[in-house]
């Protein structure tokens, strides 16, 4: 039988949670389940994962999404290593195939300044889509510096630097269980 992950060693971690895991998994499910409803009377359907910060959300998510889905990756990036966004937004890694004529929902970790998802979002439109749409697990209004229409939000949360459930410090952490932000302790 499947058993949960192991706790971490909280004491340990220079982490606060902000969302736990079961947090998470319930809104996760909720956000699926509005997906599954919404589009249920569509064919090809590309649910498009944002390299590399949505996996987690996105393996989560798709299992929530009870409809036949296409799952792509597209890897861009803004941040690198550093923690604040640059403004600078790369493609680094293309969808395998055209997505002319489907259903795209595209998958983010976070809208934070949102130009990231702004970029990528302008990007996509050019290749004709039926449609398109954003779900993305967090938004931080407080730091958003473009207009972002997000029509599968999980949380809405403060201005904190996040981390966990596919987000990183410097690459690592990406697989802490629920969201932390970090203290420094
Ligand atoms: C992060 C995150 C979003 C973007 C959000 O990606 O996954 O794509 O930044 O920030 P923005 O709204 O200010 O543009 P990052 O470039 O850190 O890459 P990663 O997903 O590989 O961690």
């Amino acid at each position: 039988m499947a058993s949960s992950p192991k706790p971490w060693n909280r004491e340990k971690e220079p982490f606060a949670e902000l969302i736990s895991a079961e947090a998470i998994a319930t809104r996760v499910a909720e956000l699926g389940a509005k997906i599954t409803e919404d589009y249920k009377d569509k064919e090809d359907v590309v649910v498009i994962g944002v390299l590399k910060g949505s996996v987690i959300f996105l393996a989560d998510l798709a299992r929530h999404i009870a409809l036949p889905i296409e799952l792509e990756f597209i890897g861009i990036s803004s941040y690198g290593d550093a923690t604040v966004s640059s403004g600078i937004v790369q493609i680094t890694q293309d969808v395998s195939k055209p997505i002319e004529g489907k259903h795209v929902i595209v998958v983010e970790d976070i809208v934070d300044t949102g130009h990231t998802v702004s970029y990528l979002l302008e990007n996509l439109k050019t290749r004709r889509p039926a449609s398109i749409a954003l779900a993305s697990l967090l938004h931080k209004p407080d730091r958003q510096a473009r207009d972002v229409k997000i029509d599968y939000l999980g949380f809405t949360i403060p201005n904190k630097f996040v981390v966990g459930y596919g987000l990183d410090v410097a690459q690592q952490y990406r697989n802490l269980p629920y969201i932390g932000y970090v203290t420094g302790a």
